[in-house]
């Protein structure tokens, strides 16, 4: 048994899997699950204030401001004293800053690891495109590599609206243009892992890396 919350960061380009292997670590580790693309769609579909301020940024592929992004996992944060996994945040290094003085402000410590998921960019496009949503469960398929089995399931699914091959090119930029300045941040506690592998070879080396922190 852990004695001290574990607080990791989940992180990589568009579509790299960074939801498919949150599924396995927060229930296998127990934590807290803080997506901030979750938190902003669920803002748009409900039209809250910051919902309408993210939603054509989002549409468009471009990182919605720091300002809006902060205030969502400033609340998320100030709740989570037991252990957390932040999916998606922080991707720029003001956001990098913010959440140092925000785990320092609620006596969170600092983050113990951050798990990167490195896939070439062929692979996120396909993955991208291919990527189908259950609109009533939130569940994520995908045409070829996962594909849905239940076919009343099957004809209600969606694809989010920047998950077409125009958008992922705006998402991959965004991505380039800050990737290193937030790994950056994180030193040697950033663990890179081969995401180009099937899911649960994926999984086998993040939980192989997760037990050794
Ligand atoms: P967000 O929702 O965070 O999107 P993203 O980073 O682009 O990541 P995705 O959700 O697309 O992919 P994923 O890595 O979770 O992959 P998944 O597991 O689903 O952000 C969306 C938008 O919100 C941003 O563009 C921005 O506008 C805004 N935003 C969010 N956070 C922000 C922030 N901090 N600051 C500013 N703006 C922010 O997998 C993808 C597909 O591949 C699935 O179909 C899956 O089945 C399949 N798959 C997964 N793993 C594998 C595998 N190993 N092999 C084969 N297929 C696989």
């Amino acid at each position: 048994l852990r004695s001290k919350p574990l607080k990791l960061i989940i992180t990589g380009a568009p579509a790299s899997g960074k939801g498919t292997q949150c599924e396995n670590l927060k229930v296998k580790y127990d934590l807290k699950h803080l997506s901030t693309g979750d938190m902003l769609r669920e803002a748009v579909a409900n039209g809250t204030p910051t919902g309408i301020k993210a939603k054509e940024y989002m549409d468009s592929g471009k990182l919605v401001p720091d300002t809006v992004v902060c205030g969502i996992i400033s609340d998320s944060l100030s709740s989570c004293a037991t252990g957390f996994l932040l999916d998606g945040f922080p991707r720029t290094s003001s956001q990098a800053e913010t959440l140092n003085s925000l785990m320092h402000d609620n006596g969170l410590g600092s983050i113990d690891c951050v798990i990167y998921l490195d896939v070439n960019e062929e692979s996120l496009v396909e993955r991208v495109t291919g990527r189908r949503i259950d609109p009533e469960t939130g569940n994520s398929y995908h045409v070829k590599f996962k594909p849905c089995t239940d076919p009343e399931v099957t004809q209600r699914l969606i694809q989010r609206s920047d998950d077409t091959e125009e958008k992922v090119k705006v998402r991959l930029q965004e991505f380039r243009a800050n990737v290193d300045a937030v790994n950056g941040a994180y030193g040697d506690k950033v663990k890179t892992v081969d995401g180009n592998k099937s899911v649960e070879e994926v999984w086998e080396q993040i939980r192989e890396i997760v037990d050794k922190v």
